[in-house]
Protein backbone atom coordinates (compact mmCIF):
# COMPACT_ATOMS: atom_id res chain seq x y z
CA UNK A 1 0.00 0.00 0.00
CA UNK A 2 0.86 3.42 -0.32
CA UNK A 3 3.74 4.27 2.14
CA UNK A 4 4.04 8.08 0.55
CA UNK A 5 4.52 9.31 4.13
CA UNK A 6 5.41 8.94 7.92
CA UNK A 7 3.61 10.34 10.64
CA UNK A 8 4.55 10.73 14.29
CA UNK A 9 4.61 12.62 17.07
CA UNK A 10 7.11 14.89 19.28
CA UNK A 11 6.84 17.17 21.83
CA UNK A 12 6.14 20.96 21.17
CA UNK A 13 10.14 21.98 21.70
CA UNK A 14 11.11 19.92 19.10
CA UNK A 15 12.79 22.28 16.30
CA UNK A 16 10.98 21.88 12.70
CA UNK A 17 12.33 20.09 9.93
CA UNK A 18 11.05 21.05 6.64
CA UNK A 19 8.03 22.83 6.00
CA UNK A 20 6.34 24.47 9.26
CA UNK A 21 2.68 23.80 9.44
CA UNK A 22 0.80 25.98 12.17
CA UNK A 23 -2.91 26.68 12.72
CA UNK A 24 -4.71 30.24 13.58
CA UNK A 25 -8.47 31.35 14.03
CA UNK A 26 -10.23 34.07 12.46
CA UNK A 27 -8.94 36.73 13.99
CA UNK A 28 -5.23 35.08 13.32
CA UNK A 29 -4.35 34.35 16.44
CA UNK A 30 -1.73 31.48 17.36
CA UNK A 31 -1.59 29.50 20.56
CA UNK A 32 1.84 29.86 22.83
CA UNK A 33 3.64 27.08 21.06
CA UNK A 34 3.04 28.39 18.04
CA UNK A 35 4.26 31.95 18.45
CA UNK A 36 7.47 30.17 20.11
CA UNK A 37 7.62 27.96 16.62
CA UNK A 38 7.16 30.92 14.71
CA UNK A 39 9.48 33.30 16.43
CA UNK A 40 10.82 36.41 14.26
CA UNK A 41 8.04 35.06 11.62
CA UNK A 42 5.25 36.13 13.24
CA UNK A 43 5.88 39.52 11.04
CA UNK A 44 5.98 37.69 8.19
CA UNK A 45 2.70 35.88 8.83
CA UNK A 46 1.18 39.03 9.61
CA UNK A 47 2.69 40.91 6.43
CA UNK A 48 1.69 37.85 3.80
CA UNK A 49 -1.91 37.40 5.71
CA UNK A 50 -3.03 40.81 4.87
CA UNK A 51 -1.26 40.99 1.09
CA UNK A 52 -3.30 37.61 0.44
CA UNK A 53 -6.05 38.13 2.24
CA UNK A 54 -5.99 35.44 4.19
CA UNK A 55 -8.81 35.44 7.15
CA UNK A 56 -8.35 32.11 9.06
CA UNK A 57 -11.29 31.00 7.25
CA UNK A 58 -11.56 26.75 8.20
CA UNK A 59 -9.09 25.00 5.43
CA UNK A 60 -7.98 28.34 4.04
CA UNK A 61 -3.64 28.41 3.29
CA UNK A 62 -1.28 31.16 3.53
CA UNK A 63 1.58 29.62 2.38
CA UNK A 64 4.89 31.27 2.49
CA UNK A 65 8.37 29.65 0.91
CA UNK A 66 11.44 30.59 2.08
CA UNK A 67 9.93 32.64 5.32
CA UNK A 68 12.29 35.43 6.36
CA UNK A 69 13.22 35.10 10.36
CA UNK A 70 12.61 31.33 10.52
CA UNK A 71 14.38 28.18 9.49
CA UNK A 72 11.62 26.75 7.84
CA UNK A 73 12.12 26.13 4.37
CA UNK A 74 8.07 26.66 4.25
CA UNK A 75 5.53 28.14 6.51
CA UNK A 76 1.98 26.85 6.24
CA UNK A 77 -0.37 28.85 8.36
CA UNK A 78 -4.03 27.41 7.98
CA UNK A 79 -7.32 28.73 9.21
CA UNK A 80 -8.93 26.57 11.82
CA UNK A 81 -12.09 28.84 11.42
CA UNK A 82 -13.86 29.17 14.62
CA UNK A 83 -12.26 26.40 16.40
CA UNK A 84 -14.90 26.10 19.14
CA UNK A 85 -16.83 24.84 16.32
CA UNK A 86 -14.51 22.27 15.35
CA UNK A 87 -15.54 18.64 15.07
CA UNK A 88 -13.49 15.36 14.87
CA UNK A 89 -14.05 15.66 10.93
CA UNK A 90 -12.60 18.64 10.93
CA UNK A 91 -9.47 17.90 12.27
CA UNK A 92 -8.79 14.87 9.84
CA UNK A 93 -9.72 17.57 6.93
CA UNK A 94 -7.19 19.84 8.57
CA UNK A 95 -5.14 17.31 8.36
CA UNK A 96 -5.42 16.58 4.96
CA UNK A 97 -4.97 20.39 4.00
CA UNK A 98 -1.63 20.00 5.56
CA UNK A 99 -0.58 17.35 3.56
CA UNK A 100 -1.34 18.75 0.58
CA UNK A 101 1.12 21.59 0.46
CA UNK A 102 3.80 19.63 2.19
CA UNK A 103 3.75 15.97 0.98
CA UNK A 104 6.40 17.51 -2.31
CA UNK A 105 9.01 18.09 0.98
CA UNK A 106 11.23 15.60 2.38
CA UNK A 107 9.90 16.60 5.75
CA UNK A 108 6.99 18.82 7.97
CA UNK A 109 6.06 19.63 11.53
CA UNK A 110 2.64 19.99 12.48
CA UNK A 111 2.10 22.15 15.27
CA UNK A 112 -1.42 20.70 16.18
CA UNK A 113 -2.61 23.66 18.83
CA UNK A 114 -5.14 26.14 18.46
CA UNK A 115 -5.36 29.64 19.82
CA UNK A 116 -6.85 28.80 22.97
CA UNK A 117 -4.46 25.73 23.50
CA UNK A 118 -3.16 21.82 22.25
CA UNK A 119 -5.42 20.17 20.79
CA UNK A 120 -6.80 17.23 22.54
CA UNK A 121 -5.16 13.73 22.06
CA UNK A 122 -7.73 12.68 19.99
CA UNK A 123 -7.78 15.83 17.95
CA UNK A 124 -4.05 15.49 17.33
CA UNK A 125 -4.69 12.04 16.50
CA UNK A 126 -7.17 12.84 13.49
CA UNK A 127 -4.97 15.73 12.06
CA UNK A 128 -2.27 12.88 11.77
CA UNK A 129 -5.13 10.81 10.01
CA UNK A 130 -5.71 13.08 8.01
CA UNK A 131 -2.28 13.35 6.90
CA UNK A 132 -1.99 9.33 6.07
CA UNK A 133 -5.85 10.00 4.16
CA UNK A 134 -4.52 12.66 2.03
CA UNK A 135 -1.28 11.15 1.16
CA UNK A 136 -2.45 8.20 -0.62
CA UNK A 137 -2.08 7.33 -3.95
CA UNK A 138 -2.55 4.66 -6.36
CA UNK A 139 0.00 5.17 -8.73
CA UNK A 140 1.33 1.23 -9.09
CA UNK A 141 1.35 1.10 -13.06
CA UNK A 142 2.65 4.03 -13.64
CA UNK A 143 6.34 2.65 -15.09
CA UNK A 144 7.62 6.56 -15.78
CA UNK A 145 7.93 9.18 -12.75
CA UNK A 146 8.52 12.69 -13.68
CA UNK A 147 10.99 14.90 -12.50
CA UNK A 148 9.44 17.12 -10.44
CA UNK A 149 7.48 14.10 -8.55
CA UNK A 150 6.70 14.62 -4.92
CA UNK A 151 9.70 12.45 -3.40
CA UNK A 152 9.05 9.12 -2.28
CA UNK A 153 8.24 9.33 1.34
CA UNK A 154 8.26 12.29 3.47
CA UNK A 155 8.23 12.38 7.35
CA UNK A 156 5.69 14.08 9.15
CA UNK A 157 5.96 15.13 12.44
CA UNK A 158 2.97 16.18 14.45
CA UNK A 159 3.98 18.22 17.48
CA UNK A 160 1.42 17.80 20.12
CA UNK A 161 0.79 18.62 23.74
CA UNK A 162 0.88 15.34 25.27
CA UNK A 163 2.72 13.27 23.02
CA UNK A 164 1.76 9.92 24.63
CA UNK A 165 -1.39 10.41 24.55
CA UNK A 166 -1.38 11.47 21.03
CA UNK A 167 0.63 8.31 20.13
CA UNK A 168 -2.01 6.66 21.86
CA UNK A 169 -5.01 7.94 20.39
CA UNK A 170 -3.19 7.74 16.77
CA UNK A 171 -3.12 4.11 16.63
CA UNK A 172 -6.33 3.11 16.08
CA UNK A 173 -6.97 6.13 13.99
CA UNK A 174 -4.36 4.99 11.76
CA UNK A 175 -5.46 1.08 11.43
CA UNK A 176 -8.92 2.67 10.21
CA UNK A 177 -7.19 4.47 7.54
CA UNK A 178 -5.32 1.55 6.63
CA UNK A 179 -8.40 -0.33 6.23
CA UNK A 180 -9.73 2.98 3.90
CA UNK A 181 -6.31 2.74 1.80
CA UNK A 182 -6.97 -0.97 1.60
CA UNK A 183 -10.37 -0.32 0.35
CA UNK A 184 -9.23 2.19 -2.19
CA UNK A 185 -6.76 0.15 -2.73
CA UNK A 186 -9.11 -2.68 -4.40
CA UNK A 187 -11.31 -0.23 -5.92
CA UNK A 188 -8.68 0.99 -7.68
CA UNK A 189 -7.09 -2.48 -9.27
CA UNK A 190 -8.10 -3.18 -12.88
CA UNK A 191 -10.42 -5.86 -13.73
CA UNK A 192 -7.78 -7.88 -15.29
CA UNK A 193 -5.76 -8.09 -11.55
CA UNK A 194 -8.80 -8.18 -9.24
CA UNK A 195 -11.35 -10.99 -10.68
CA UNK A 196 -12.83 -13.04 -7.95
CA UNK A 197 -10.21 -15.52 -6.98
CA UNK A 198 -8.13 -13.13 -6.59
CA UNK A 199 -10.31 -10.65 -4.26
CA UNK A 200 -10.67 -13.83 -2.42
CA UNK A 201 -7.03 -14.13 -1.77
CA UNK A 202 -6.39 -10.54 -0.82
CA UNK A 203 -9.02 -11.14 1.74
CA UNK A 204 -7.62 -14.06 3.14
CA UNK A 205 -4.34 -11.93 3.98
CA UNK A 206 -6.58 -11.03 6.88
CA UNK A 207 -5.85 -13.81 8.43
CA UNK A 208 -2.65 -11.65 9.66
CA UNK A 209 -4.50 -10.24 11.41
CA UNK A 210 -6.39 -13.12 13.41
CA UNK A 211 -9.35 -12.84 10.94
CA UNK A 212 -10.82 -16.17 10.19
CA UNK A 213 -11.57 -16.36 6.77
CA UNK A 214 -13.81 -18.95 5.02
CA UNK A 215 -14.24 -19.05 1.04
CA UNK A 216 -16.73 -21.08 -0.36
CA UNK A 217 -15.90 -22.01 -4.34
CA UNK A 218 -18.47 -22.58 -6.93
CA UNK A 219 -19.08 -26.64 -5.85
CA UNK A 220 -20.02 -25.04 -1.75
CA UNK A 221 -22.06 -22.12 -3.61
CA UNK A 222 -23.73 -25.08 -5.22
CA UNK A 223 -24.52 -26.95 -2.71
CA UNK A 224 -25.69 -24.39 -0.07
CA UNK A 225 -28.09 -23.43 -3.71
CA UNK A 226 -26.63 -20.37 -4.05
CA UNK A 227 -28.85 -19.82 -7.61
CA UNK A 228 -28.66 -16.10 -7.55
CA UNK A 229 -25.43 -15.52 -7.11
CA UNK A 230 -24.41 -18.50 -9.45
CA UNK A 231 -26.60 -17.00 -12.12
CA UNK A 232 -25.02 -13.79 -12.34
CA UNK A 233 -21.10 -15.79 -12.61
CA UNK A 234 -21.78 -18.26 -14.99
CA UNK A 235 -20.89 -16.32 -17.97
CA UNK A 236 -17.61 -15.37 -17.15
CA UNK A 237 -14.85 -17.86 -17.20
CA UNK A 238 -13.77 -16.40 -14.15
CA UNK A 239 -15.23 -18.84 -11.20
CA UNK A 240 -17.67 -17.21 -8.42
CA UNK A 241 -16.35 -16.65 -4.71
CA UNK A 242 -18.13 -15.67 -1.06
CA UNK A 243 -15.96 -14.79 0.96
CA UNK A 244 -16.77 -15.14 5.19
CA UNK A 245 -14.60 -12.77 7.38
CA UNK A 246 -15.20 -12.99 11.23
CA UNK A 247 -13.45 -11.01 14.17
CA UNK A 248 -14.32 -12.61 17.51
CA UNK A 249 -13.08 -9.42 19.50
CA UNK A 250 -16.50 -9.10 21.60
CA UNK A 251 -17.61 -11.43 24.39
CA UNK A 252 -17.95 -15.29 23.54
CA UNK A 253 -21.31 -16.08 22.05
CA UNK A 254 -22.63 -12.66 21.87
CA UNK A 255 -24.63 -12.36 18.74
CA UNK A 256 -22.45 -10.24 15.99
CA UNK A 257 -22.78 -7.80 13.39
CA UNK A 258 -23.18 -7.78 10.21
CA UNK A 259 -21.53 -6.14 7.14
CA UNK A 260 -22.41 -7.45 3.36
CA UNK A 261 -20.30 -6.09 0.38
CA UNK A 262 -21.59 -6.40 -3.80
CA UNK A 263 -18.18 -7.90 -5.40
CA UNK A 264 -18.75 -7.01 -8.89
CA UNK A 265 -15.54 -7.45 -9.89
CA UNK A 266 -16.61 -6.08 -13.60
CA UNK A 267 -19.97 -5.49 -14.39
CA UNK A 268 -20.52 -5.36 -18.52
CA UNK A 269 -24.02 -5.59 -18.06
CA UNK A 270 -23.88 -9.15 -19.09
CA UNK A 271 -26.22 -10.32 -22.02
CA UNK A 272 -28.33 -6.81 -21.27
CA UNK A 273 -24.97 -4.87 -22.16
CA UNK A 274 -23.73 -1.77 -21.16
CA UNK A 275 -22.77 0.84 -23.62
CA UNK A 276 -19.06 1.24 -24.14
CA UNK A 277 -18.58 4.88 -22.62
CA UNK A 278 -17.37 4.74 -19.42
CA UNK A 279 -17.65 1.19 -19.45
CA UNK A 280 -14.15 0.57 -17.79
CA UNK A 281 -15.74 2.47 -14.50
CA UNK A 282 -17.58 -1.15 -13.75
CA UNK A 283 -14.21 -1.87 -12.37
CA UNK A 284 -14.90 -0.33 -9.29
CA UNK A 285 -18.47 -2.50 -9.21
CA UNK A 286 -16.92 -4.16 -6.04
CA UNK A 287 -16.59 -1.11 -4.21
CA UNK A 288 -18.89 -2.69 -1.63
CA UNK A 289 -16.99 -5.46 -1.07
CA UNK A 290 -14.01 -3.29 -0.38
CA UNK A 291 -15.42 -1.58 1.97
CA UNK A 292 -16.63 -4.32 3.59
CA UNK A 293 -12.85 -6.01 3.58
CA UNK A 294 -11.57 -2.59 4.40
CA UNK A 295 -13.53 -2.35 7.72
CA UNK A 296 -12.72 -6.19 8.50
CA UNK A 297 -9.29 -4.51 8.61
CA UNK A 298 -10.10 -2.00 10.58
CA UNK A 299 -11.74 -3.72 13.41
CA UNK A 300 -9.22 -6.56 13.82
CA UNK A 301 -6.18 -4.55 13.59
CA UNK A 302 -7.85 -1.88 15.96
CA UNK A 303 -8.72 -5.21 18.29
CA UNK A 304 -12.57 -3.77 18.41
CA UNK A 305 -14.24 -5.76 20.76
CA UNK A 306 -16.90 -7.01 18.58
CA UNK A 307 -17.87 -9.57 16.92
CA UNK A 308 -18.00 -9.20 13.40
CA UNK A 309 -18.62 -10.72 10.57
CA UNK A 310 -18.07 -9.89 6.84
CA UNK A 311 -19.74 -11.35 3.90
CA UNK A 312 -18.77 -10.44 0.25
CA UNK A 313 -20.30 -12.12 -2.96
CA UNK A 314 -17.75 -12.12 -5.85
CA UNK A 315 -18.41 -12.24 -9.49
CA UNK A 316 -17.90 -10.80 -12.53
CA UNK A 317 -21.25 -10.33 -15.31
CA UNK A 318 -20.06 -11.57 -18.48
CA UNK A 319 -21.90 -12.17 -21.44
CA UNK A 320 -20.89 -15.72 -23.63
CA UNK A 321 -22.32 -18.85 -24.37
CA UNK A 322 -23.64 -19.64 -20.83
CA UNK A 323 -24.40 -16.31 -19.85
CA UNK A 324 -27.53 -15.93 -18.07
CA UNK A 325 -30.47 -15.04 -20.07
CA UNK A 326 -33.59 -12.77 -19.54
CA UNK A 327 -36.21 -14.30 -18.94
CA UNK A 328 -34.00 -17.33 -17.32
CA UNK A 329 -36.03 -17.95 -13.48
CA UNK A 330 -33.46 -18.76 -10.71
CA UNK A 331 -33.99 -20.20 -7.67
CA UNK A 332 -32.04 -18.55 -4.70
CA UNK A 333 -30.86 -19.74 -1.81
CA UNK A 334 -34.01 -18.68 0.40
CA UNK A 335 -36.12 -20.72 -2.44
CA UNK A 336 -37.47 -17.46 -3.64
CA UNK A 337 -37.73 -17.74 -7.31
CA UNK A 338 -36.39 -14.65 -9.34
CA UNK A 339 -37.17 -13.90 -13.39
CA UNK A 340 -34.19 -12.20 -14.78
CA UNK A 341 -35.62 -9.78 -16.71
CA UNK A 342 -32.36 -7.51 -17.44
CA UNK A 343 -28.91 -9.31 -16.70
CA UNK A 344 -27.65 -5.94 -16.00
CA UNK A 345 -29.46 -6.04 -12.80
CA UNK A 346 -27.08 -8.08 -10.90
CA UNK A 347 -25.80 -6.54 -8.22
CA UNK A 348 -29.35 -7.35 -5.94
CA UNK A 349 -28.75 -11.27 -7.24
CA UNK A 350 -25.75 -11.31 -5.74
CA UNK A 351 -26.76 -9.68 -2.23
CA UNK A 352 -30.20 -11.68 -2.31
CA UNK A 353 -28.34 -14.94 -1.77
CA UNK A 354 -25.28 -13.54 0.47
CA UNK A 355 -27.86 -11.80 2.83
CA UNK A 356 -30.04 -14.73 3.43
CA UNK A 357 -26.95 -17.10 4.19
CA UNK A 358 -25.43 -14.23 6.93
CA UNK A 359 -29.01 -13.68 8.16
CA UNK A 360 -29.69 -17.54 8.36
CA UNK A 361 -26.54 -18.62 9.08
CA UNK A 362 -25.44 -16.30 12.32
CA UNK A 363 -28.15 -14.39 12.90
CA UNK A 364 -26.56 -11.05 13.65
CA UNK A 365 -27.90 -7.98 15.53
CA UNK A 366 -28.20 -6.34 12.04
CA UNK A 367 -27.13 -6.70 8.66
CA UNK A 368 -26.07 -3.06 6.79
CA UNK A 369 -25.07 -3.82 3.24
CA UNK A 370 -23.04 -1.82 0.64
CA UNK A 371 -23.48 -1.80 -2.91
CA UNK A 372 -22.65 0.10 -6.44
CA UNK A 373 -26.36 -0.88 -7.03
CA UNK A 374 -27.86 2.21 -9.09
CA UNK A 375 -27.44 4.65 -11.14
CA UNK A 376 -30.32 6.28 -10.28
CA UNK A 377 -29.26 6.64 -6.72
CA UNK A 378 -26.61 9.53 -8.35
CA UNK A 379 -29.54 10.74 -10.56
CA UNK A 380 -30.97 10.98 -6.69
CA UNK A 381 -28.47 12.28 -4.62
CA UNK A 382 -24.87 12.86 -6.66
CA UNK A 383 -22.09 12.01 -4.93
CA UNK A 384 -22.13 13.92 -1.90
CA UNK A 385 -24.35 10.90 0.26
CA UNK A 386 -24.95 7.29 -0.02
CA UNK A 387 -28.44 6.54 -0.11
CA UNK A 388 -29.87 4.33 2.97
CA UNK A 389 -32.75 2.24 2.89
CA UNK A 390 -33.44 0.23 6.40
CA UNK A 391 -36.39 -1.79 7.98
CA UNK A 392 -35.02 -0.27 11.48
CA UNK A 393 -35.68 3.18 12.73
CA UNK A 394 -33.00 2.51 15.54
CA UNK A 395 -29.85 1.20 13.12
CA UNK A 396 -30.76 4.05 10.45
CA UNK A 397 -30.90 6.99 12.84
CA UNK A 398 -27.52 5.42 14.46
CA UNK A 399 -26.09 5.26 10.94
CA UNK A 400 -27.05 8.83 10.02
CA UNK A 401 -25.49 9.82 13.44
CA UNK A 402 -22.19 8.15 12.15
CA UNK A 403 -22.31 9.74 8.85
CA UNK A 404 -22.36 13.14 10.28
CA UNK A 405 -19.29 12.26 12.92
CA UNK A 406 -17.21 11.13 9.73
CA UNK A 407 -18.52 13.33 6.99
CA UNK A 408 -19.61 10.01 5.24
CA UNK A 409 -22.96 11.27 4.76
CA UNK A 410 -25.91 8.71 4.23
CA UNK A 411 -29.68 9.97 3.05
CA UNK A 412 -32.52 7.82 3.83
CA UNK A 413 -34.92 6.40 1.53
CA UNK A 414 -38.01 4.75 1.83
CA UNK A 415 -39.53 1.30 1.33
CA UNK A 416 -42.52 -0.21 0.96
CA UNK A 417 -44.79 -2.30 0.24
CA UNK A 418 -46.40 0.22 -2.20
CA UNK A 419 -42.89 -0.33 -4.10
CA UNK A 420 -43.06 -4.17 -3.60
CA UNK A 421 -45.75 -4.82 -6.53
CA UNK A 422 -43.44 -3.20 -8.95
CA UNK A 423 -41.28 -6.22 -8.91
CA UNK A 424 -43.76 -8.70 -8.88
CA UNK A 425 -43.06 -11.45 -11.47
CA UNK A 426 -45.82 -12.72 -14.13
CA UNK A 427 -43.65 -16.20 -13.77
CA UNK A 428 -41.67 -16.60 -10.86
CA UNK A 429 -42.00 -15.04 -7.25
CA UNK A 430 -40.19 -11.96 -8.12
CA UNK A 431 -38.48 -9.97 -11.20
CA UNK A 432 -34.68 -8.66 -10.99
CA UNK A 433 -36.12 -4.97 -11.84
CA UNK A 434 -38.74 -2.82 -11.29
CA UNK A 435 -39.16 -0.51 -14.29
CA UNK A 436 -37.47 3.03 -14.80
CA UNK A 437 -39.34 5.03 -12.09
CA UNK A 438 -37.57 4.37 -8.20
CA UNK A 439 -35.17 2.50 -9.61
CA UNK A 440 -32.66 2.51 -6.13
CA UNK A 441 -35.92 1.92 -4.22
CA UNK A 442 -36.77 -1.11 -6.27
CA UNK A 443 -33.47 -2.83 -5.87
CA UNK A 444 -33.70 -2.18 -2.27
CA UNK A 445 -37.00 -3.51 -2.30
CA UNK A 446 -35.88 -6.39 -3.91
CA UNK A 447 -33.09 -7.02 -1.09
CA UNK A 448 -35.58 -6.73 1.67
CA UNK A 449 -36.80 -9.83 0.50
CA UNK A 450 -33.81 -11.44 1.46
CA UNK A 451 -33.06 -10.59 4.99
CA UNK A 452 -35.66 -12.78 6.90
CA UNK A 453 -36.42 -10.15 10.13
CA UNK A 454 -32.85 -9.02 10.82
CA UNK A 455 -32.62 -5.28 11.34
CA UNK A 456 -30.74 -4.47 8.18
CA UNK A 457 -29.70 -1.29 6.51
CA UNK A 458 -28.92 -1.30 2.65
CA UNK A 459 -26.41 1.65 1.52
CA UNK A 460 -26.63 2.19 -2.41
CA UNK A 461 -22.65 3.55 -2.14
CA UNK A 462 -23.00 4.21 -6.54
CA UNK A 463 -22.48 7.64 -6.58
CA UNK A 464 -19.91 8.14 -3.15
CA UNK A 465 -17.59 4.63 -3.67
CA UNK A 466 -15.63 5.77 -6.81
CA UNK A 467 -15.55 8.43 -8.72
CA UNK A 468 -16.42 11.00 -6.06
CA UNK A 469 -15.04 14.47 -6.09
CA UNK A 470 -11.92 14.85 -4.53
CA UNK A 471 -11.61 16.15 -1.13
CA UNK A 472 -8.82 17.40 1.32
CA UNK A 473 -8.48 13.87 2.89
CA UNK A 474 -9.24 11.96 -0.60
CA UNK A 475 -7.12 12.34 -3.71
CA UNK A 476 -7.63 8.83 -5.21
CA UNK A 477 -10.69 7.43 -7.89
CA UNK A 478 -11.84 4.80 -5.35
CA UNK A 479 -12.74 6.48 -2.11
CA UNK A 480 -12.93 3.97 0.19
CA UNK A 481 -16.01 5.10 1.54
CA UNK A 482 -18.28 3.50 4.11
CA UNK A 483 -14.91 2.24 5.91
CA UNK A 484 -14.78 5.06 8.21
CA UNK A 485 -18.75 5.35 8.60
CA UNK A 486 -19.38 1.97 9.98
CA UNK A 487 -16.56 1.69 11.94
CA UNK A 488 -17.46 4.93 13.85
CA UNK A 489 -21.12 3.28 13.74
CA UNK A 490 -19.44 -0.05 15.60
CA UNK A 491 -17.27 2.18 18.04
CA UNK A 492 -20.29 4.02 18.92
CA UNK A 493 -22.61 1.58 19.97
CA UNK A 494 -21.66 -2.12 19.77
CA UNK A 495 -18.43 -2.34 21.40
CA UNK A 496 -18.30 -3.89 25.12
CA UNK A 497 -16.87 -1.33 27.62
CA UNK A 498 -16.73 1.43 25.58
N1 LIG B 1 -23.26 -1.52 -11.19
C1 LIG B 1 -24.42 -0.96 -11.77
C2 LIG B 1 -24.83 0.36 -11.13
C3 LIG B 1 -23.84 1.49 -11.30
C4 LIG B 1 -23.94 2.33 -12.40
C5 LIG B 1 -22.86 1.73 -10.37
C6 LIG B 1 -23.05 3.37 -12.54
C7 LIG B 1 -21.98 2.77 -10.52
C8 LIG B 1 -22.07 3.59 -11.62
C9 LIG B 1 -25.58 -1.93 -11.63
O1 LIG B 1 -25.25 -3.26 -11.68
C10 LIG B 1 -26.50 -1.67 -12.77
O2 LIG B 1 -26.12 -1.91 -13.87
N2 LIG B 1 -27.69 -1.18 -12.45
C11 LIG B 1 -28.66 -0.87 -13.43
C12 LIG B 1 -29.98 -1.43 -12.96
C13 LIG B 1 -31.04 -1.45 -14.02
C14 LIG B 1 -30.67 -2.42 -15.12
C15 LIG B 1 -32.34 -1.85 -13.38
C16 LIG B 1 -28.72 0.64 -13.58
O3 LIG B 1 -28.54 1.34 -12.56
O4 LIG B 1 -28.91 1.12 -14.68
MN1 LIG C 1 -25.19 -4.02 -13.64
ZN1 LIG D 1 -23.36 -3.76 -11.08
Amino acid sequence: MSDAVKVGFVPFSTAARGSLVVFCDETLKFGAATRKALGAAAATVRRAAEVSHFKGKLAATLDIVAPDGIKAERLLVIGAGKPAALKDKDFFRLGGVAAGKVLSGAAATIVAELPSGAMTAAQAAAVGAGVRLRAYRFDRYKTKKKDDDAPRRTDVAVAAGDVAAARKAFAPQSHVADGVMLARELVNEPPNVLYPVAFARRASQLRKLGVTVEVLDVKAMTRLGMGALLGVGQGSAQPSRVVIMKWNGGKRGEQPVAFVGKGVCFDTGGISIKSAGGMEEMKGDMGGAACVVGLMHALAARKARVNAIGAIGLVENMPDGNAQRPGDIVTSMSGQTIEIINTDAEGRLVLADVLWYVATKFKPKFMVDLATLTGAIMVALGTEYAGMFSNDDQLAERLTAAGQATGEKVWRMPLGPEYDKLIDSRFADMKNTGGRHGGSITAAQFLQRFVDDTPWAHLDVAGTAMGAPKTDINQSWGSGYGVRLLDQLVADHYEAGR
